[in-house]
């Protein structure tokens, strides 16, 4: 396998933690560029799960090394929690990295986050509430805090007081103040001293030796700052692109790019979903699929495939290829649809527009598929597939002009078809 990113191709859980962790066997190392605990990746591994939040898919193969890069926001409370779980399921951390440039989510992040839902009101972009945005805010305000400053008290006594100045009209005294956040650091630079590192000359050195390293994303690319359906989007850029600014290591190293897709639609939080069924089809991929979020727990709102958005996810991050996810999940259902443009005031639109009013009112224009009705979860070629299964993939790389690369017919590591790579 070459140096690959693997990165959410809709508007996230796409399945980028089972594939990771799938294709981790043949790297030696792992890492997230982007997002906090806002992500939930889920992996199966010899019938234990495991939720990851901040952890990448890779830590738990001891001999691959797990980097956390400077793109990311850490909540330390959570990032501590998740490693002692995963220390009960019989793996210790010891391959874990972070960098000493990834930003703190600070506890009044969280704060901060509930505050403003609270005031865009009907208009809340329906975060996890995990700080993330504020946090990020802080880090181009050019007053947040990084991982590195946890190793330096009077810099990190400085910076904390900083922030409770500026946010003094809106933090409540009794619960923030400086004593009390400075306890709380020194346990968290106790217990992460060990992990902190200067990532980018890790990753680095290890790319010039010829190891192979898989960079995975978070969230995806209709949640991407930048590209996504704006503003009900995260507060990072989740693209492939951002894998070298992320990490720290120069463009040219990955060859390889990975979208993952489910072979329908999710989305949790608002905003936009052009082909969203809020009748029995998506009532039956809810219930089918166990479509409720990893990181909140909230039911996602499911709808077909919608192959201009995805169209959209291949050109702004050049992807190479497509891992489709789920596709076990369309079983059983009698007509499959698949999203092909919009009309928007009687006109075809090609190319995914930039406005979210636009989007929301885009109607769909359907390509219709005969369904099938065998389960595939153990299936494990492409041409073992039944045919109209086989049919929705083609038509789905006619129209993306890029290959299905792996297809997912189930949860697990081995429930995996791997054409390529
Ligand atoms: P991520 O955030 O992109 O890593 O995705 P999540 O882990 O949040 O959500 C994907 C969910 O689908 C998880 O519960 C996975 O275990 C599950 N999953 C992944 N691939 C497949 C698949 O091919 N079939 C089925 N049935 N479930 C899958
Ligand atoms: P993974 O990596 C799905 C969504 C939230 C909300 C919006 C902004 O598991 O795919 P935020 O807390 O980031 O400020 O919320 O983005 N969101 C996700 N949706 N999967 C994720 O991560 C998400 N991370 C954020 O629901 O709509
Ligand atoms: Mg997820």
């Amino acid at each position: 396998m070459q140096n690959t990113i693997v990165v959410g191709a809709q508007w996230g859980d796409e399945g980028k933690g089972k594939i990771t962790h799938y294709l981790s066997e043949h790297a030696h190392a792992v890492v997230r560029f982007s997002g906090g605990d806002n992500a939930g990746h889920t992996v199966i591994q010899a019938g234990k799960t495991f939720k990851l939040h901040h952890l990448p898919s890779g830590i738990i193969y001891p001999e691959v090394l797990a980097v956390m890069a400077n793109g990311m926001v850490v909540n330390p409370d959570k990032l501590l929690a998740e490693i002692e779980q995963i220390k009960t399921q019989g793996y210790n951390g010891a391959n874990l990295r972070i960098s000493d440039r990834a930003h703190l989510i600070m506890p009044y992040h969280l704060y901060l986050d509930g505050y403003e839902e609270e005031k865009r009101g009907n208009k809340s972009i329906g975060t996890t509430k995990r700080g993330i945005g504020p946090a990020y805010q802080d880090k181009v305000k050019r007053s947040g805090i990084r991982v590195g400053d946890l190793l330096y008290p009077e810099i990190l006594k400085e910076r904390i007081q900083q922030s409770l100045d500026s946010y003094r009209d809106i933090l409540p005294s009794d619960q923030f103040n400086l004593e009390s956040l400075l306890a709380k650091t020194q346990k968290w630079a106790e217990s992460l001293a060990p992990y902190i590192t200067d990532t980018s000359v890790l990753l680095d050195g290890m790319l010039r030796e010829g190891k192979t390293v898989l960079f995975e994303g978070a969230q995806g690319a209709l949640l991407d700052i930048d590209h996504g359906t704006y503003p009900f989007v995260t507060s990072s850029n989740c693209v492939a692109g951002n894998y070298s600014a992320g990490c720290g290591v120069s463009p040219i190293w990955a060859k390889e790019i990975i979208g993952v897709s489910k072979a329908y639609t999710t989305r949790v939080g608002t905003g936009a979903f052009m082909t969203e069924d809020t009748g029995e089809t998506g009532r039956f991929i809810l219930e089918k699929g166990v479509e409720y979020g990893t990181t909140t727990g909230r039911p996602r709102r499911c709808g077909w495939l919608d192959l201009l958005a995805l169209r959209y996810a291949v050109r702004i991050n050049g992807l190479t290829g497509l891992a489709l996810t789920k596709l076990d999940v369309l079983s059983g259902l009698p007509e499959i649809k698949v999203g092909v443009g919009y009309n928007y005031k009687d006109k075809l639109i090609k190319e995914f527009p930039a406005q979210t009013h636009i989007l929301d009112d885009c109607q769909p224009e359907y390509r219709s598929f005969p369904g099938w009705s065998e389960e595939i979860t153990e299936v494990r070629s492409r041409e073992k597939l039944p045919a109209p299964a086989r049919e929705y993939l083609s038509f789905i790389e006619d129209y993306l002009q890029i290959p299905v690369k792996i297809i997912s017919v189930g949860p697990e590591a081995h429930q995996t078809i791997q054409e390529i790579i």
